[in-house]
Parts: C-alpha cells; sequence; structure tokens
C-alpha cells in the first residue's frame, strides 16, 4: 500500500482527501492545515490526522494535530499539493526536493518559466502514459482539463480537417464554498490567458488554438464558448455530439438553462460536494455554420481535477494501465452513473 500525504485541505484538497480515503490501495498519512481555524476540526472528525508546518505548531497548540508537516513528508511516497497557486513551487523547493518525495502540483502552477514545477502539464485522455517516471507533475487546472475533453476527440476523429479553435472561457470568481472571497458586481478581461499555453503543453505547440478570457460574478461554474473551423464544410451538429456520447468525463444535456440548475440538480441527485466531476455539454446551444461549429460546455470547476488527480496519482505511483487506472478510478467517482443521471434529467423532451 502506498502512502499518500495531501498538503492544503481548502476547495482542492478536502475533495481529494475525501475520495482518496476509500481508495484500498492507498494509505492518507494526512493532510497539512496553515491556519488554526475551525477546519482542522473537520479534518480530524473526518478522520484525517492533520500536520503543520512545523515552525507553526505553537499556534496549533488548541487544535488535535499529529505533527509537522516535514515528519509527514518523510514517512510518505507521494504528495498531493494543494496549496494555493504559486505555493506549490516554493513547496518543492523547500521541502518535496529536499526530502525527495513524489509530488502532484495543481492547475494554479507553471510548466513554464524559472518556477515551473514540471516539464509536464497531465491531461490523462491526451498523455497519461508519459506521467510514468516522472517524479513532479503538474495536473492542469479545471479550465485546461476540460478543454483537453473537448479538443482531443476532434482531432482524432477530424485531424487535418480541423483549422482553428477560438475559445472565450467564462470563468467563475469564486467557489460555493470560499464564503470569504466576495463576488464583485463586474466582468473582468484577463489578458494573456495562462490556459492557452498550458493546454498547447499537453496538445502540441503547433495547436491552432486561440483563447480569451473573462471573469463574471458568479460561484456556480466556468463556460467555455468554442468555434471550431474546418478546411471545408463543419460536420454535422449530430456527428460532433456523437463524438463525446461514449466519453468519460463529459455530459451532453439537452434542457440545462444554466450553471446554478445544473448544480442544483446535482445536489438534489445527492452527488459529494455538488460536483459533477465533469464537463457538460449544451446541446440545444451548438450550431453549424458553413465551415464552423460553434459550441458551449460549461466545466465544474471544483469537481473536475478530483478524478484526475487519481489518475494522475496511480500513473505515477503505479505505472498502471490506463483503462486499469480509469476502471479504478470509476469505483471510487461513479462518473458513468452520473453522466447517465444528469443526461436523463436534462433530456431532450
Ligand atoms: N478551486 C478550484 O476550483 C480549483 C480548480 C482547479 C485547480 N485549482 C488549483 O488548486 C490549487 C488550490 O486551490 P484551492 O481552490 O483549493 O485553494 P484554497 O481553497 O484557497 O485552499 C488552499 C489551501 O492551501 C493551504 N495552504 C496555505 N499555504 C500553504 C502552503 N505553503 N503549503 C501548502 N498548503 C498551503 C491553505 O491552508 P489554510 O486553510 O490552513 O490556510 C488552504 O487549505 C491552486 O493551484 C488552484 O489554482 C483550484
Amino acid at each position: 500500500m502506498k502512502r499518500v500525504f495531501i498538503n492544503g485541505y481548502g476547495s482542492i484538497g478536502n475533495r481529494i482527501a475525501q475520495f482518496i480515503k476509500d481508495d484500498p490501495q492507498i494509505k492518507i498519512v494526512g493532510v497539512g492545515k496553515f491556519s488554526a481555524d475551525d477546519k482542522v476540526e473537520d479534518a480530524v472528525s473526518r478522520g484525517f490526522d492533520v500536520y503543520v508546518p512545523q515552525k507553526k505548531i505553537d499556534s496549533f497548540k488548541n487544535y488535535k494535530i499529529k505533527g509537522s508537516i516535514e515528519e509527514a513528508l518523510s514517512n510518505c511516497d507521494l504528495v498531493i499539493d494543494c496549496s494555493p497557486g504559486g505555493t506549490g513551487y516554493t513547496n518543492k523547493k523547500q521541502l518535496y526536493e529536499p526530502k525527495g518525495v513524489m509530488a502532484i502540483y495543481q492547475g494554479g502552477e507553471s510548466v513554464f518559466g524559472e518556477e515551473r514545477v514540471s516539464d509536464l502539464l497531465f491531461n490523462s485522455r491526451v498523455n497519461y502514459k508519459e506521467a510514468f517516471g516522472k517524479k513532479h507533475v503538474m495536473q492542469g487546472s479545471c479550465n485546461v482539463t476540460g478543454m483537453g475533453r473537448i479538443l482531443q476527440p476532434l482531432r482524432e476523429k477530424f485531424s487535418t480537417r480541423l483549422i482553428r479553435f477560438d475559445a472565450i472561457l467564462v470563468r467563475r470568481w469564486a467557489d460555493i464554498e470560499q464564503t470569504e472571497k466576495t463576488v464583485p458586481d463586474t466582468i473582468e478581461w484577463s489578458p494573456n490567458p495562462h490556459h492557452q499555453d498550458d493546454v498547447k503543453s499537453y496538445m502540441g505547440q503547433d495547436t491552432p488554438l486561440f483563447i480569451q478570457a473573462i471573469k463574471v460574478p458568479t460561484r456556480q461554474m466556468h463556460v467555455h464558448m468554442m468555434s471550431i473551423r474546418f478546411k471545408d464544410s463543419a460536420p454535422n451538429p449530430s456527428e460532433i455530439l456523437d463524438l463525446y456520447r461514449d466519453e468519460y468525463g463529459v455530459a451532453t444535456l439537452w434542457t440545462a438553462k444554466g450553471t446554478k440548475q445544473i448544480r442544483d440538480a446535482a445536489e438534489s441527485m445527492k452527488f459529494s460536494f455538488k460536483d459533477t466531476n465533469m464537463i457538460h455539454i449544451h446541446a440545444n446551444m451548438i450550431e453549424k455554420i458553413d465551415d464552423t461549429i460553434k459550441m458551449v460546455y460549461s466545466d465544474d470547476q471544483t469537481g473536475i481535477v478530483i478524478p484526475e488527480n487519481h489518475k494522475l496519482m496511480q500513473a505515477m505511483l503505479f505505472q498502471k494501465p490506463y483503462d486499469e487506472a480509469l476502471a479504478h478510478t470509476e469505483t471510487l467517482f461513479h462518473m458513468q452513473e452520473k453522466k447517465k443521471s444528469l443526461e436523463e434529467f436534462f433530456a431532450k423532451k
């Protein structure tokens, strides 16, 4: 059994811990906390040992902690870093590399420049096997992960018929549980969004992908509006939808009107954390115009990367064949069942 430590217990770390604790091939050593607050008690009540930075131990004297993060790292095979964006690099240099421990980083880090955490940005649908033998790998962010699920099937089916992908990312401001973050009444734009380089890092530098990103005041989900240009006449929308029928982590919804309605459906179906863990193609928004397909899909920002982390962990720790890793991930996440329930709930009337 492999020993895994989860460093950071926020939106992502807390979800990863709660899903992976049910994996019989993994022992969770514990979770790392940085602030002495009631999330420590939450973690303990869920059965996790809590570790804190050695230099902060005194500030946790009123909480039940197990030890220091430095000790936990000496006692694990792999750490899943779930710290705020950019902090993963510091943790790599100050903790993980000196301890010689394998590490997974999240999408707020980078695979470019002096502060890159890895030379590999993982997307299980595209480059699963490239994580074999790597000690440090970055999991793509939610938008970057979702986009791979759309682009890779298109590339496999249409290859040189594809001329160009133009996408507008409509990003959520904060997560539902990030109540400390306010959602201001404004729309912000991001020059040079990281998503374009991130997606190209695993799809290939020559991918004709052009992304613009805006951030809007919602907590529910991201939405991508994508135009796909073909060399000749574009395929019919039904042909595009057929492409995703059996794609893992992609649901096709006909009658959803907005992202909150999907979250509410996930809640009513008792999905863990109200997450769907997938992207949702909005079939009533797909259009063919001459050589172009226009499509819209939503991306469950908090949920989508959790099963991906689980697959990446299996690639790094066990070098399992892709199908075996996917089947094992499915035993914890029940994505096929969730996809079926969502598709039935939002079926064509
Ligand atoms: N939220 C999303 O939807 C989403 C989706 C995909 C990817 N990501 C990426 O996932 C990463 C984590 O995001 P998040 O949304 O989970 O953030 P978050 O909710 O703000 O949680 C961050 C956690 O990191 C802890 N922390 C603070 N300093 C740390 C350090 N030096 N080392 C380790 N942990 C530290 C914090 O601990 P305390 O609470 O104890 O202070 C907190 O539990 C980021 O790279 C982000 O870009 C986020």
